[in-house]
């Protein structure tokens, strides 16, 4: 897939979290400096090496964006960390291609003591993101009161000796905390994500996953993000779109509502009809994604998925665009998510028959709204590409529901070792 950078594959999933609360993200890109700065004093690591460790580590607290309360850091970090730890841990394995490295979020909060040592590879590492992400917390809140020298209390309690050594290099070498302070580090960053080496099998997989963290918000729009893509896929493929145009619907359809983590799930799921103000705040969601996917992502496959809204006659929004504006896969994916919304259960009202939906699409035909063929298409398979649509959200949602589940297990097993 070269529709995306790998540093933009990382920038992606970084910013699309933002918009779901930007703290863990903040947070996870300070201490991923301080980490890979620890990292280079160490030596014996390949620059691609540091840039996929960076990754991890700014994503170590994804967890947090499913089991805590963001603003509570002080308590998920130090008070409780085992079920972010978990969750994290978790959806990183499964979800994501850095399934190998997952372990390190699990065992980030954990006394040195306690790391698996032989069996676990990156044990070391470990230990040295767990001092580089308290450092960051208590760097931030302490300002100037600040000394990196005060984890020397618990060396060899919860620290090892060899991470605080690395922290005083760091510091000696790198300054690294004025770094921070002045927000230079920024620029440190950028130079190592530049390292950065994707397959493309493994830029798919996180795209899904983009897709996936949908569900930290809303369970419900995870459900219709789902949905949309097997319909529009249905529909490539009666529509008989050339590979590389049904490839890029693909890959719009995955990302078309991730801005969707910006809106709170009180409106997504309201039980009732959104008032003005309300719907104008739900519609920003594409703004929001345009605005992290433009240049980052191929310009088509950013084009299809911020159109979704968009209608034939220039009643869509955010652009208004008209028919002769609008390219054959954005219709697909117009009609896909208008089949998504009307045949997906609703919180405020019933599931709605196959002739009503049929009946309001033919009417949205009629009105110059969605395209003919396109719809006549669906309507044509309507039970084929819904009956396959139910069948592969209920999968995708029981891989995702599963991780609740192996989250109990393995948060329950954690404990009983450690009590
Ligand atoms: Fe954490
Ligand atoms: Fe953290
Ligand atoms: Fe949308």
């Amino acid at each position: 897939m070269e529709y995306i950078s790998s540093k933009n594959i990382f920038l992606l999933l970084r910013d699309t979290l933002k918009l779901h609360d930007r703290r863990p993200m903040d947070h996870g890109s300070r201490a991923g400096y301080l980490f890979c700065k620890m990292l280079e004093c160490k030596g014996g690591y390949e620059q691609y090496e540091i840039a996929d460790f960076l990754m991890l580590a700014t994503l170590h607290d994804i967890g947090a964006y499913k089991t805590d309360r963001m603003g509570d850091r002080l308590n998920y970090e130090f008070k409780e960390p085992m079920p972010h730890s978990t969750y994290g841990f978790l959806f990183l394995k499964n979800l994501t291609p850095l399934e190998s490295m997952s372990r390190m979020v699990l065992y980030h909060r954990v006394p040195c003591k306690k790391i698996p040592g032989n069996e676990f590879q990156y044990s070391k590492e470990t230990e040295i993101l767990s001092l580089a992400e308290a450092a960051e917390v208590y760097h931030l809140a302490l300002g100037d009161g600040f000394d990196h020298k005060m984890f020397r209390r618990q060396e060899g309690t919860f620290y090892s000796k060899e991470a605080l050594d690395l922290l005083d290099l760091a510091v000696a070498r790198f300054d690294v905390f004025t770094h921070l302070t002045d927000e230079s580090y920024q620029k440190e960053l950028d130079d190592i994500l530049e390292f950065m080496i994707f397959t493309n099998e493994d830029k798919k997989k996180f795209i899904q996953t983009l897709m996936m963290c949908i569900g930290f918000r809303s369970e419900i729009a995870l459900i219709d993000a789902v949905t949309c893509v097997c319909i529009s896929g249905q529909l490539a493929k009666k529509l008989q779109l050339a590979p590389e145009s049904a490839e890029k619907l693909y890959y719009a359809t995955l990302i078309h509502d991730i801005g969707m983590l910006s809106i709170p799930a009180k409106i997504i799921e309201a039980p009732r009809k959104l008032t003005k103000e309300e719907t104008a705040l739900m519609r920003t969601h594409v703004s929001r994604e345009e605005k992290i996917l433009l240049n980052r992502m191929d310009s088509e496959i950013v084009a299809i998925a911020t159109a979704h809204h968009e209608r034939l006659d220039g009643s869509g929004y955010p652009k208004g665009l008209t028919a002769n504006k609008l390219s054959r896969e954005q219709c697909i994916l117009q009609v896909a998510d208008v089949v998504t919304a009307l045949t997906c259960e609703r919180s405020y009202r019933e599931k709605l028959s196959s002739q009503e939906v049929i009946k309001i699409l033919k009417q949205e035909v009629k009105d110059g709204k969605l395209n003919r063929q396109i719809t006549d298409c669906f309507i044509d398979s309507y039970d084929e590409i819904t009956g396959m649509a139910e069948k592969e959200a209920g999968e995708a949602l029981n891989i995702y529901r599963s991780l609740t589940s192996k989250y109990q297990s393995v948060y329950g097993d954690f404990k009983n070792k450690n009590n």
